[in-house]
C-alpha cells in the first residue's frame, strides 16, 4: 500500500541498510498474543520494497513487514567447513561474496551463475562466475553465456574455481569448455590460475610507529585513479564505476611527505565480517620499504576496528613476487579459479 502512515517507522529505517542478496538476521515483532514477543529469521534477503522484506530461510520463504522490524543486520555468509573466520567460508560463498566487492558495469544471472560484463576492465568484471547450478542443462547453459556476451559484442570468459591447486579439466564445466576450444588462461598467463588467499585481520601484522602514514578516503580521488591507470589500462567511465560500485570500499594510499605523489595505494571492499583488498600496488621506486606491508596493516586495522575478522585478496599464481608477499603476511590459499577463455580473446 502506497501512502502507508508506518512507512519511516523504526523498522523502515533499521531495514534500509540491509544488502539485497545478502544473507541478514533479522528481529520481528510478533503479533499480540503470540507466545514470544519477538523472532529471529535468518537468511537470504531476495527482496526489498518499501513496506515488505522478503527472506528466505532455510525452511520458509518469509514476508516481513518492514515496520515490525526490532532489529536488522547484514551477516557473513555462514560456515560450510570447520575453521576461523577465514577458513570456513565454502569456495562458493567466498567467490559471490568476492563478487560483491567488484561490481560489473552490467550484471546478468543464469540460475546461480553470475554474468558480469563491463567493456573489458578486467576478467573478474567480465567473466561469467561458475558457482552453483546454472538450471539449465550444462551445454544449453554455455551456449546462453556465450549468446549473453556476444549480444555484447565480447568475448566469453568462464570463471571456474576449485581446491588449491586444482586440475582445471577435472571440473564439469571446464571440461565442457575445454572440448569447446578454450584454454585456461585463454593465452594470458595470469588467468591460466588465480590463486584466492585470506587471513585473520587480527593476525596481520599491526601498524608501529615506523610505519609511514595511510590514508583511507571513502571517495574516489583524481589522482589515487590515476596513479592506478600507471599500472594497468583503464577504461574511463568504466575503470570508476567498478572501482566505486561496491556497497562500501575505502581507497588507501601512502604519500610522499614532501610532493604529495601517491608511492602506494590499495582498495579495500567492505563486506559483513570481511574485508577484501584490490589492486595493492608500490611504486618500483619504493618496492621493499615496507610500504606494501603498512597498507595491509592499515586494512586490518580498518577490518577489526569495524567488525571483519576475515580478509581476502586474489592474485594471479604467475605473480610469484605478490604470492611470497602475501604468504609473508600471513595469507594462506583458501582456494584457486582459473578463467576459460577462447585463445583469441
Ligand atoms: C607485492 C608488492 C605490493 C610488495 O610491496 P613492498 O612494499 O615491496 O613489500 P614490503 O616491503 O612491505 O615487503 C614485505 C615482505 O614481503 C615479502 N616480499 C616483498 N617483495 C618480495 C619479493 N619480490 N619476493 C619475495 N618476497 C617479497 C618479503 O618477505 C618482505 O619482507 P622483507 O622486506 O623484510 O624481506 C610490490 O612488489 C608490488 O607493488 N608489486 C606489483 C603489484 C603486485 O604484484 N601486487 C600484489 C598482487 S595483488
Amino acid at each position: 500500500m502506497t501512502g502507508d502512515p508506518l512507512r519511516g517507522t523504526t523498522g523502515h529505517r533499521l531495514t534500509a541498510g540491509l544488502t539485497v542478496g545478502s544473507r541478514v538476521v533479522v528481529r520481528y515483532r510478533l503479533e499480540e498474543g503470540s507466545e514470544a514477543a519477538a523472532t529471529d529469521f535468518l537468511g537470504e534477503l531476495v527482496a526489498r520494497n518499501d513496506d515488505f522484506l522478503v527472506v528466505d530461510t532455510k525452511t520458509e520463504r518469509v514476508k516481513l513487514v518492514r515496520a515490525d522490524v526490532i532489529a536488522a543486520k547484514d551477516v557473513p555468509p555462514p560456515a560450510s567447513r570447520p575453521g576461523r573466520a577465514h577458513e570456513r567460508i565454502s569456495a562458493d560463498d567466498l567467490e559471490k561474496l568476492m563478487a560483491k566487492g567488484w561490481q560489473p558495469l552490467e550484471r546478468g544471472g543464469l540460475g546461480d551463475w553470475v554474468l558480469r560484463a563491463s567493456e573489458g576492465f578486467t576478467g573478474r568484471a567480465n567473466s561469467a562466475l561458475v558457482v552453483g547450478d546454472p538450471s539449465l542443462p550444462l551445454d544449453k547453459a554455455i551456449d546462453f553465456v556465450e549468446g549473453w556476451y556476444a549480444e555484447r559484442g565480447r568475448p566469453a570468459i568462464f570463471q571456474v574455481h576449485g581446491q588449491p591447486g586444482f586440475t582445471v579439466a577435472d571440473d564439469p564445466t571446464a571440461a565442457a569448455l575445454l572440448d569447446r576450444g578454450y584454454t585456461a588462461g585463454g593465452g594470458n598467463a595470469e588467468w591460466e590460475r588465480v590463486h584466492v588467499m585470506t587471513a585473520l585481520s587480527a593476525a596481520l601484522p599491526p601498524l608501529t610507529e615506523q610505519s609511514a602514514p595511510v590514508t583511507a578516503d571513502a571517495e574516489l580521488k583524481l589522482d589515487w585513479l590515476m596513479t592506478y591507470g600507471e599500472q594497468r589500462t583503464i577504461v574511463p567511465g568504466v575503470t570508476e564505476a567498478v572501482l566505486t560500485g561496491s556497497d562500501g570500499q575505502l581507497f588507501l594510499s601512502v604519500r610522499e611527505p614532501q610532493s604529495q605523489r601517491i608511492t602506494a595505494l590499495a582498495r579495500m571492499a567492505i563486506h559483513p565480517g570481511w574485508a577484501g583488498i584490490f589492486g595493492l600496488w608500490v611504486h618500483p621506486e619504493h618496492r621493499h620499504e615496507g610500504l606494501g606491508s603498512t597498507i595491509v596493516s592499515a586494512v586490518a586495522m580498518v577490518a577489526r576496528e569495524n567488525n571483519m575478522p576475515a580478509v581476502y585478496l586474489q592474485v594471479s599464481a604467475d605473480n610469484t613476487t605478490g604470492t611470497a608477499f602475501w604468504e609473508s603476511l600471513g595469507f594462506a590459499v583458501h582456494h584457486d579459479y582459473a578463467y576459460l577463455a577462447r585463445p583469441a580473446s
